[in-house]
């Protein structure tokens, strides 16, 4: 029987019907243009979104998976980490379905729903957990870069994560400082492509350094620096296609080497990959050939689930649901600060 998954931690309403691993519909309402206008995600303004936005999400959701509430079988939701008054929404929302339906409820972790995500594919996606194997897997996205080591299915360990800024984070704030609209990420891609990035020089924050963890703020700061000195660059198109190509070298660069370098000495062979960031060409170029470069298998996550939604939400749910694990309280609370 079918579940009915929620998400809800950041600036995208998200509500899906999964069954045996196909994701029947994934309906997502992205707020990303209201929160342009303030230049970043603003807590409240999401939070009223989400209530508004929820219930014709699920409905969306329902009418095109040609699912009934009373076939449902269990009810997910993300329960952190994320925006306090947005998960709190969603949670709500699925404990308020979980008990008028009787059906139990899974509060997921964003993360670790990430983790999985790369393993959907398709169109209608599908999960595909007969290819899974031991991997590494990068979380890099507007709000997290984090490295986990999944060492089977539902068995994980975090390596590392930023000590500071997001990766995506820094996208949108350099983006920010060369005049580009939020969120700047997709604009510096797009840039990039026509420019060379080899043409400034930005440091490639702890990348010598023996640990799986990443710091972003210092890039960020150096673009500041860099157009202080040279505020002529952004005068000229090439010169702002360069700028692009070259800071997003810096920070492709740390992620795919820290990347690559804990799936060799973890010895595993595969490594996968989601989140916002996930959908940078440069990123998926270069995480693509340092793996045939070491004879890696990549997984990366498919475009339209790379960025939040509640597809991966249901899949791990349904994975729980099957291993009878993981059953939340029907009074369970949010988990803001939840680590993996
Ligand atoms: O996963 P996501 O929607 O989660 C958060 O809300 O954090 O990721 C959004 C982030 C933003 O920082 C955005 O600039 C970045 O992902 N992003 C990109 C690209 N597409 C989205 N960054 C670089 N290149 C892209 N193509
Ligand atoms: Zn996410």
């Amino acid at each position: 029987m079918p579940l009915l998954a929620f998400e809800t931690s950041c600036d995208e309403t998200s509500v899906a019907v999964v069954h045996d691993a196909r994701v029947l519909s994934n309906v997502v309402s992205s707020q990303v243009k209201l929160h342009g206008e303030y230049g970043g995600v603003v807590p409240e303004l999401a939070a009223r979104e989400h209530l508004k936005n929820l219930m014709p999400t699920a409905e969306a959701a329902l009418s095109e998976a040609k699912v009934n509430p009373d076939q449902l079988e269990a009810v997910a939701a993300t329960q952190g980490p994320g925006l306090p008054s947005a998960l709190m929404a969603g949670l709500k929302a699925a404990q308020a379905c979980a008990f008028s339906l009787r059906r139990p409820l899974f509060g997921i972790h964003h993360h670790e729903a990430h983790l999985y995500s790369p393993w959907i594919e398709g169109n209608p996606p599908i999960a595909n957990f007969s290819e899974f194997q031991p991997n590494v897997s990068l979380i890099v996205s507007g709000g997290h870069t984090i490295l986990v080591h999944v060492e089977s299915e539902l068995k994980h360990q975090v390596l590392g994560c930023t000590v500071d800024d997001a990766a995506g984070e820094c996208f949108d704030k350099a983006g920010k400082l060369m005049g580009l609209p939020y969120p700047a990420g997709p604009q510096i891609d797009l840039l990039a492509q026509g420019g060379n990035p080899k043409a400034f020089e930005f440091p490639r924050p702890m990348l010598s350094e023996d640990n799986d963890d990443f710091s972003f703020s210092g890039l960020k700061t150096s673009v500041r620096y860099f157009l202080r000195d040279h505020a002529e660059v952004l005068n000229d198109a090439q010169g702002l296609r360069d700028l692009c190509a070259s800071v997003q070298a810096a920070i492709v660069e740390v992620l795919v080497t820290k990347t690559i370098r804990a799936a060799s000495r973890l010895r595993v062979g595969c490594v996968t990959a989601s989140g916002g960031v996930t959908c940078n060409r440069a990123l998926r170029a270069g995480l693509a050939s340092a793996c045939a470069r070491d004879g890696l298998k990549l997984r990366l996550a498919q475009r339209d689930l790379c960025t939040d939604n509640a597809a991966m939400i249901g899949v791990l749910a349904e994975l729980k649901l099957r291993q009878r694990i993981g059953e939340t309280p029907l009074d369970a609370d949010i988990l803001p600060n939840w680590r993996l």
